[in-house]
C-alpha cells in the first residue's frame, strides 16, 4: 500500500545543545539557511508524502510559525520586488499538509508516535527523526517505502557504525540479507557493545503499519525510563517478519555538535553557489591551522 503520512517527533527538549535550544527549538537551528526540520520535511514530501504529522511539546511554536504563510512578509517581498526568495517562501508554506499535535509528557518516541494514532488511522506510515539529517541520490525514506510496497512489512532504515557508537542507537541482528535488505531476527534500545548483536544501527527512518498502535499502548518502560519504539518494534518481530534497509546516502547526527557542524559544511558544499567559496576556505584553513 503507499504510503502517504507521515509522523515528525519534535517534541524533544534539545538539552545536547543547551543554550542555543534554552529558547528555541532545536529542530529550528538553521543549517546553512534553512531550519534543520525543513530538510526533514522535504525529505518527506520528496519521498511522495502527502500529510504530516508534527507531534510538538512546549516551545514549538516557531515550528508552525515557520511552515504557516507570513503575509506581511510576503507584502514587503513583493513591493521591493523580491521575487526569488518571495517564491521560496511561498513554496515551504505549500510543502505538503502539516498538522500539529502535542505531546503532554516526555514519555520517549515511542509515546510520541502513539500520540499521532488519531491522525494515522487505519493505514501504514512513515516516522522520521529530526535528529538524523540525510543526504542521498533515492531519498532515505523512499529507500524504505519501496521495500515497504513490495514486502508489506514494518521498515527501519540502518548504517554501520563504529563499536563506540553503538550504545546511542537502536540495534539490528539480521538474520539474513539480500541486496541491501535485511531480514531481522531481533532489535535492541541501546545495547553495550558487549551484547550488541551487530554494528548495524536504526538511523531514524521507519515505516511502520498501523498494528504498530495497539502494541505501544501497552508497552512497558524501557531504556531512560521512556516508552520505546525500538521494543514495540521488537515485540512486532517476534509475531511477524521485519526488515531493514541500508541507506545509501551520508547521515548526519545534527543533535550532536560536531555533526551539526559537519551537516552545515556538507550541505554548504552541496549548493552550486557556495562550493568554490567553502572549499578555499577550508583548504585556507588547513594551511592556517598547519602553522600554528
Ligand atoms: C532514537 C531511537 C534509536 C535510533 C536513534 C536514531 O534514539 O530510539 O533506536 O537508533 O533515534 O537516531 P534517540 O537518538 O532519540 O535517543
Amino acid at each position: 500500500m503507499t504510503i502517504k503520512k507521515a509522523v515528525i517527533p519534535a517534541a524533544g527538549l534539545g538539552t545536547r545543545f543547551l543554550p542555543a535550544t534554552k529558547a528555541q527549538p532545536k529542530e529550528m537551528l538553521p543549517v546553512v539557511d534553512k531550519p534543520a526540520i525543513q530538510y526533514i520535511v522535504e525529505e518527506a514530501v520528496a519521498s511522495g508524502i502527502e500529510s504530516i504529522i508534527i507531534v510538538t511539546g512546549r516551545n514549538k511554536r516557531s515550528i508552525e510559525d515557520h511552515f504557516d504563510r507570513s503575509i506581511e512578509l510576503e507584502q514587503t517581498l513583493e513591493e521591493k520586488g523580491k521575487k526569488e526568495i518571495l517564491a521560496e517562501l511561498q513554496g515551504i508554506s505549500n510543502l505538503a499538509s502539516i498538522h500539529y499535535i502535542r505531546q503532554r509528557e516526555p514519555l520517549g518516541l515511542g509515546h510520541a508516535v502513539l500520540s499521532a494514532r488519531q491522525f494515522i488511522g487505519d493505514e501504514p506510515f512513515a516516522v522520521l527523526l529530526g535528529d538524523d539529517l540525510m543526504m542521498s541520490k533515492k531519498p532515505a525514506l523512499r529507500q524504505l517505502m519501496d521495500v515497504h510496497e513490495k514486502m508489506g512489512t514494518d521498515v527501519v532504515g540502518v548504517q554501520h557504525v563504529a563499536p563506540e557508537d553503538v550504545s546511542k542507537y537502536g540495534i539490528i541482528d539480521p538474520r539474513a540479507c539480500t541486496g541491501s535488505v535485511y531480514e531481522l531476527a531481533d532489535l535492541v534500545e541501546k545495547p553495550s557493545v558487549d551484547e550488541a548483536p551487530s554494528m548495524i544501527a536504526v538511523m531514524g527512518r521507519y515505516v511502520l503499519n498501523p498494528s504498530i498502535f495497539p502494541v505501544l499502548e501497552f508497552l512497558e518502560r524501557g531504556t531512560g525510563g521512556e516508552i520505546q519504539l525500538t521494543d514495540a518494534l521488537r515485540k512486532q518481530c517476534a509475531a511477524s517478519p521485519i526488515h531493514a534497509v541500508l541507506l545509501e546516502g551520508q547521515r548526519y547526527d545534527i543533535g550532536d555538535k560536531f555533526g551539526y557542524l559537519r551537516a552545515g559544511i556538507e550541505m554548504a558544499l552541496s549548493r552550486p553557489e557556495m562550493r568554490g567559496q567553502v572549499l578555499a576556505y577550508l583548504d585556507g584553513l588547513h594551511g592556517r591551522m598547519a602553522v600554528q
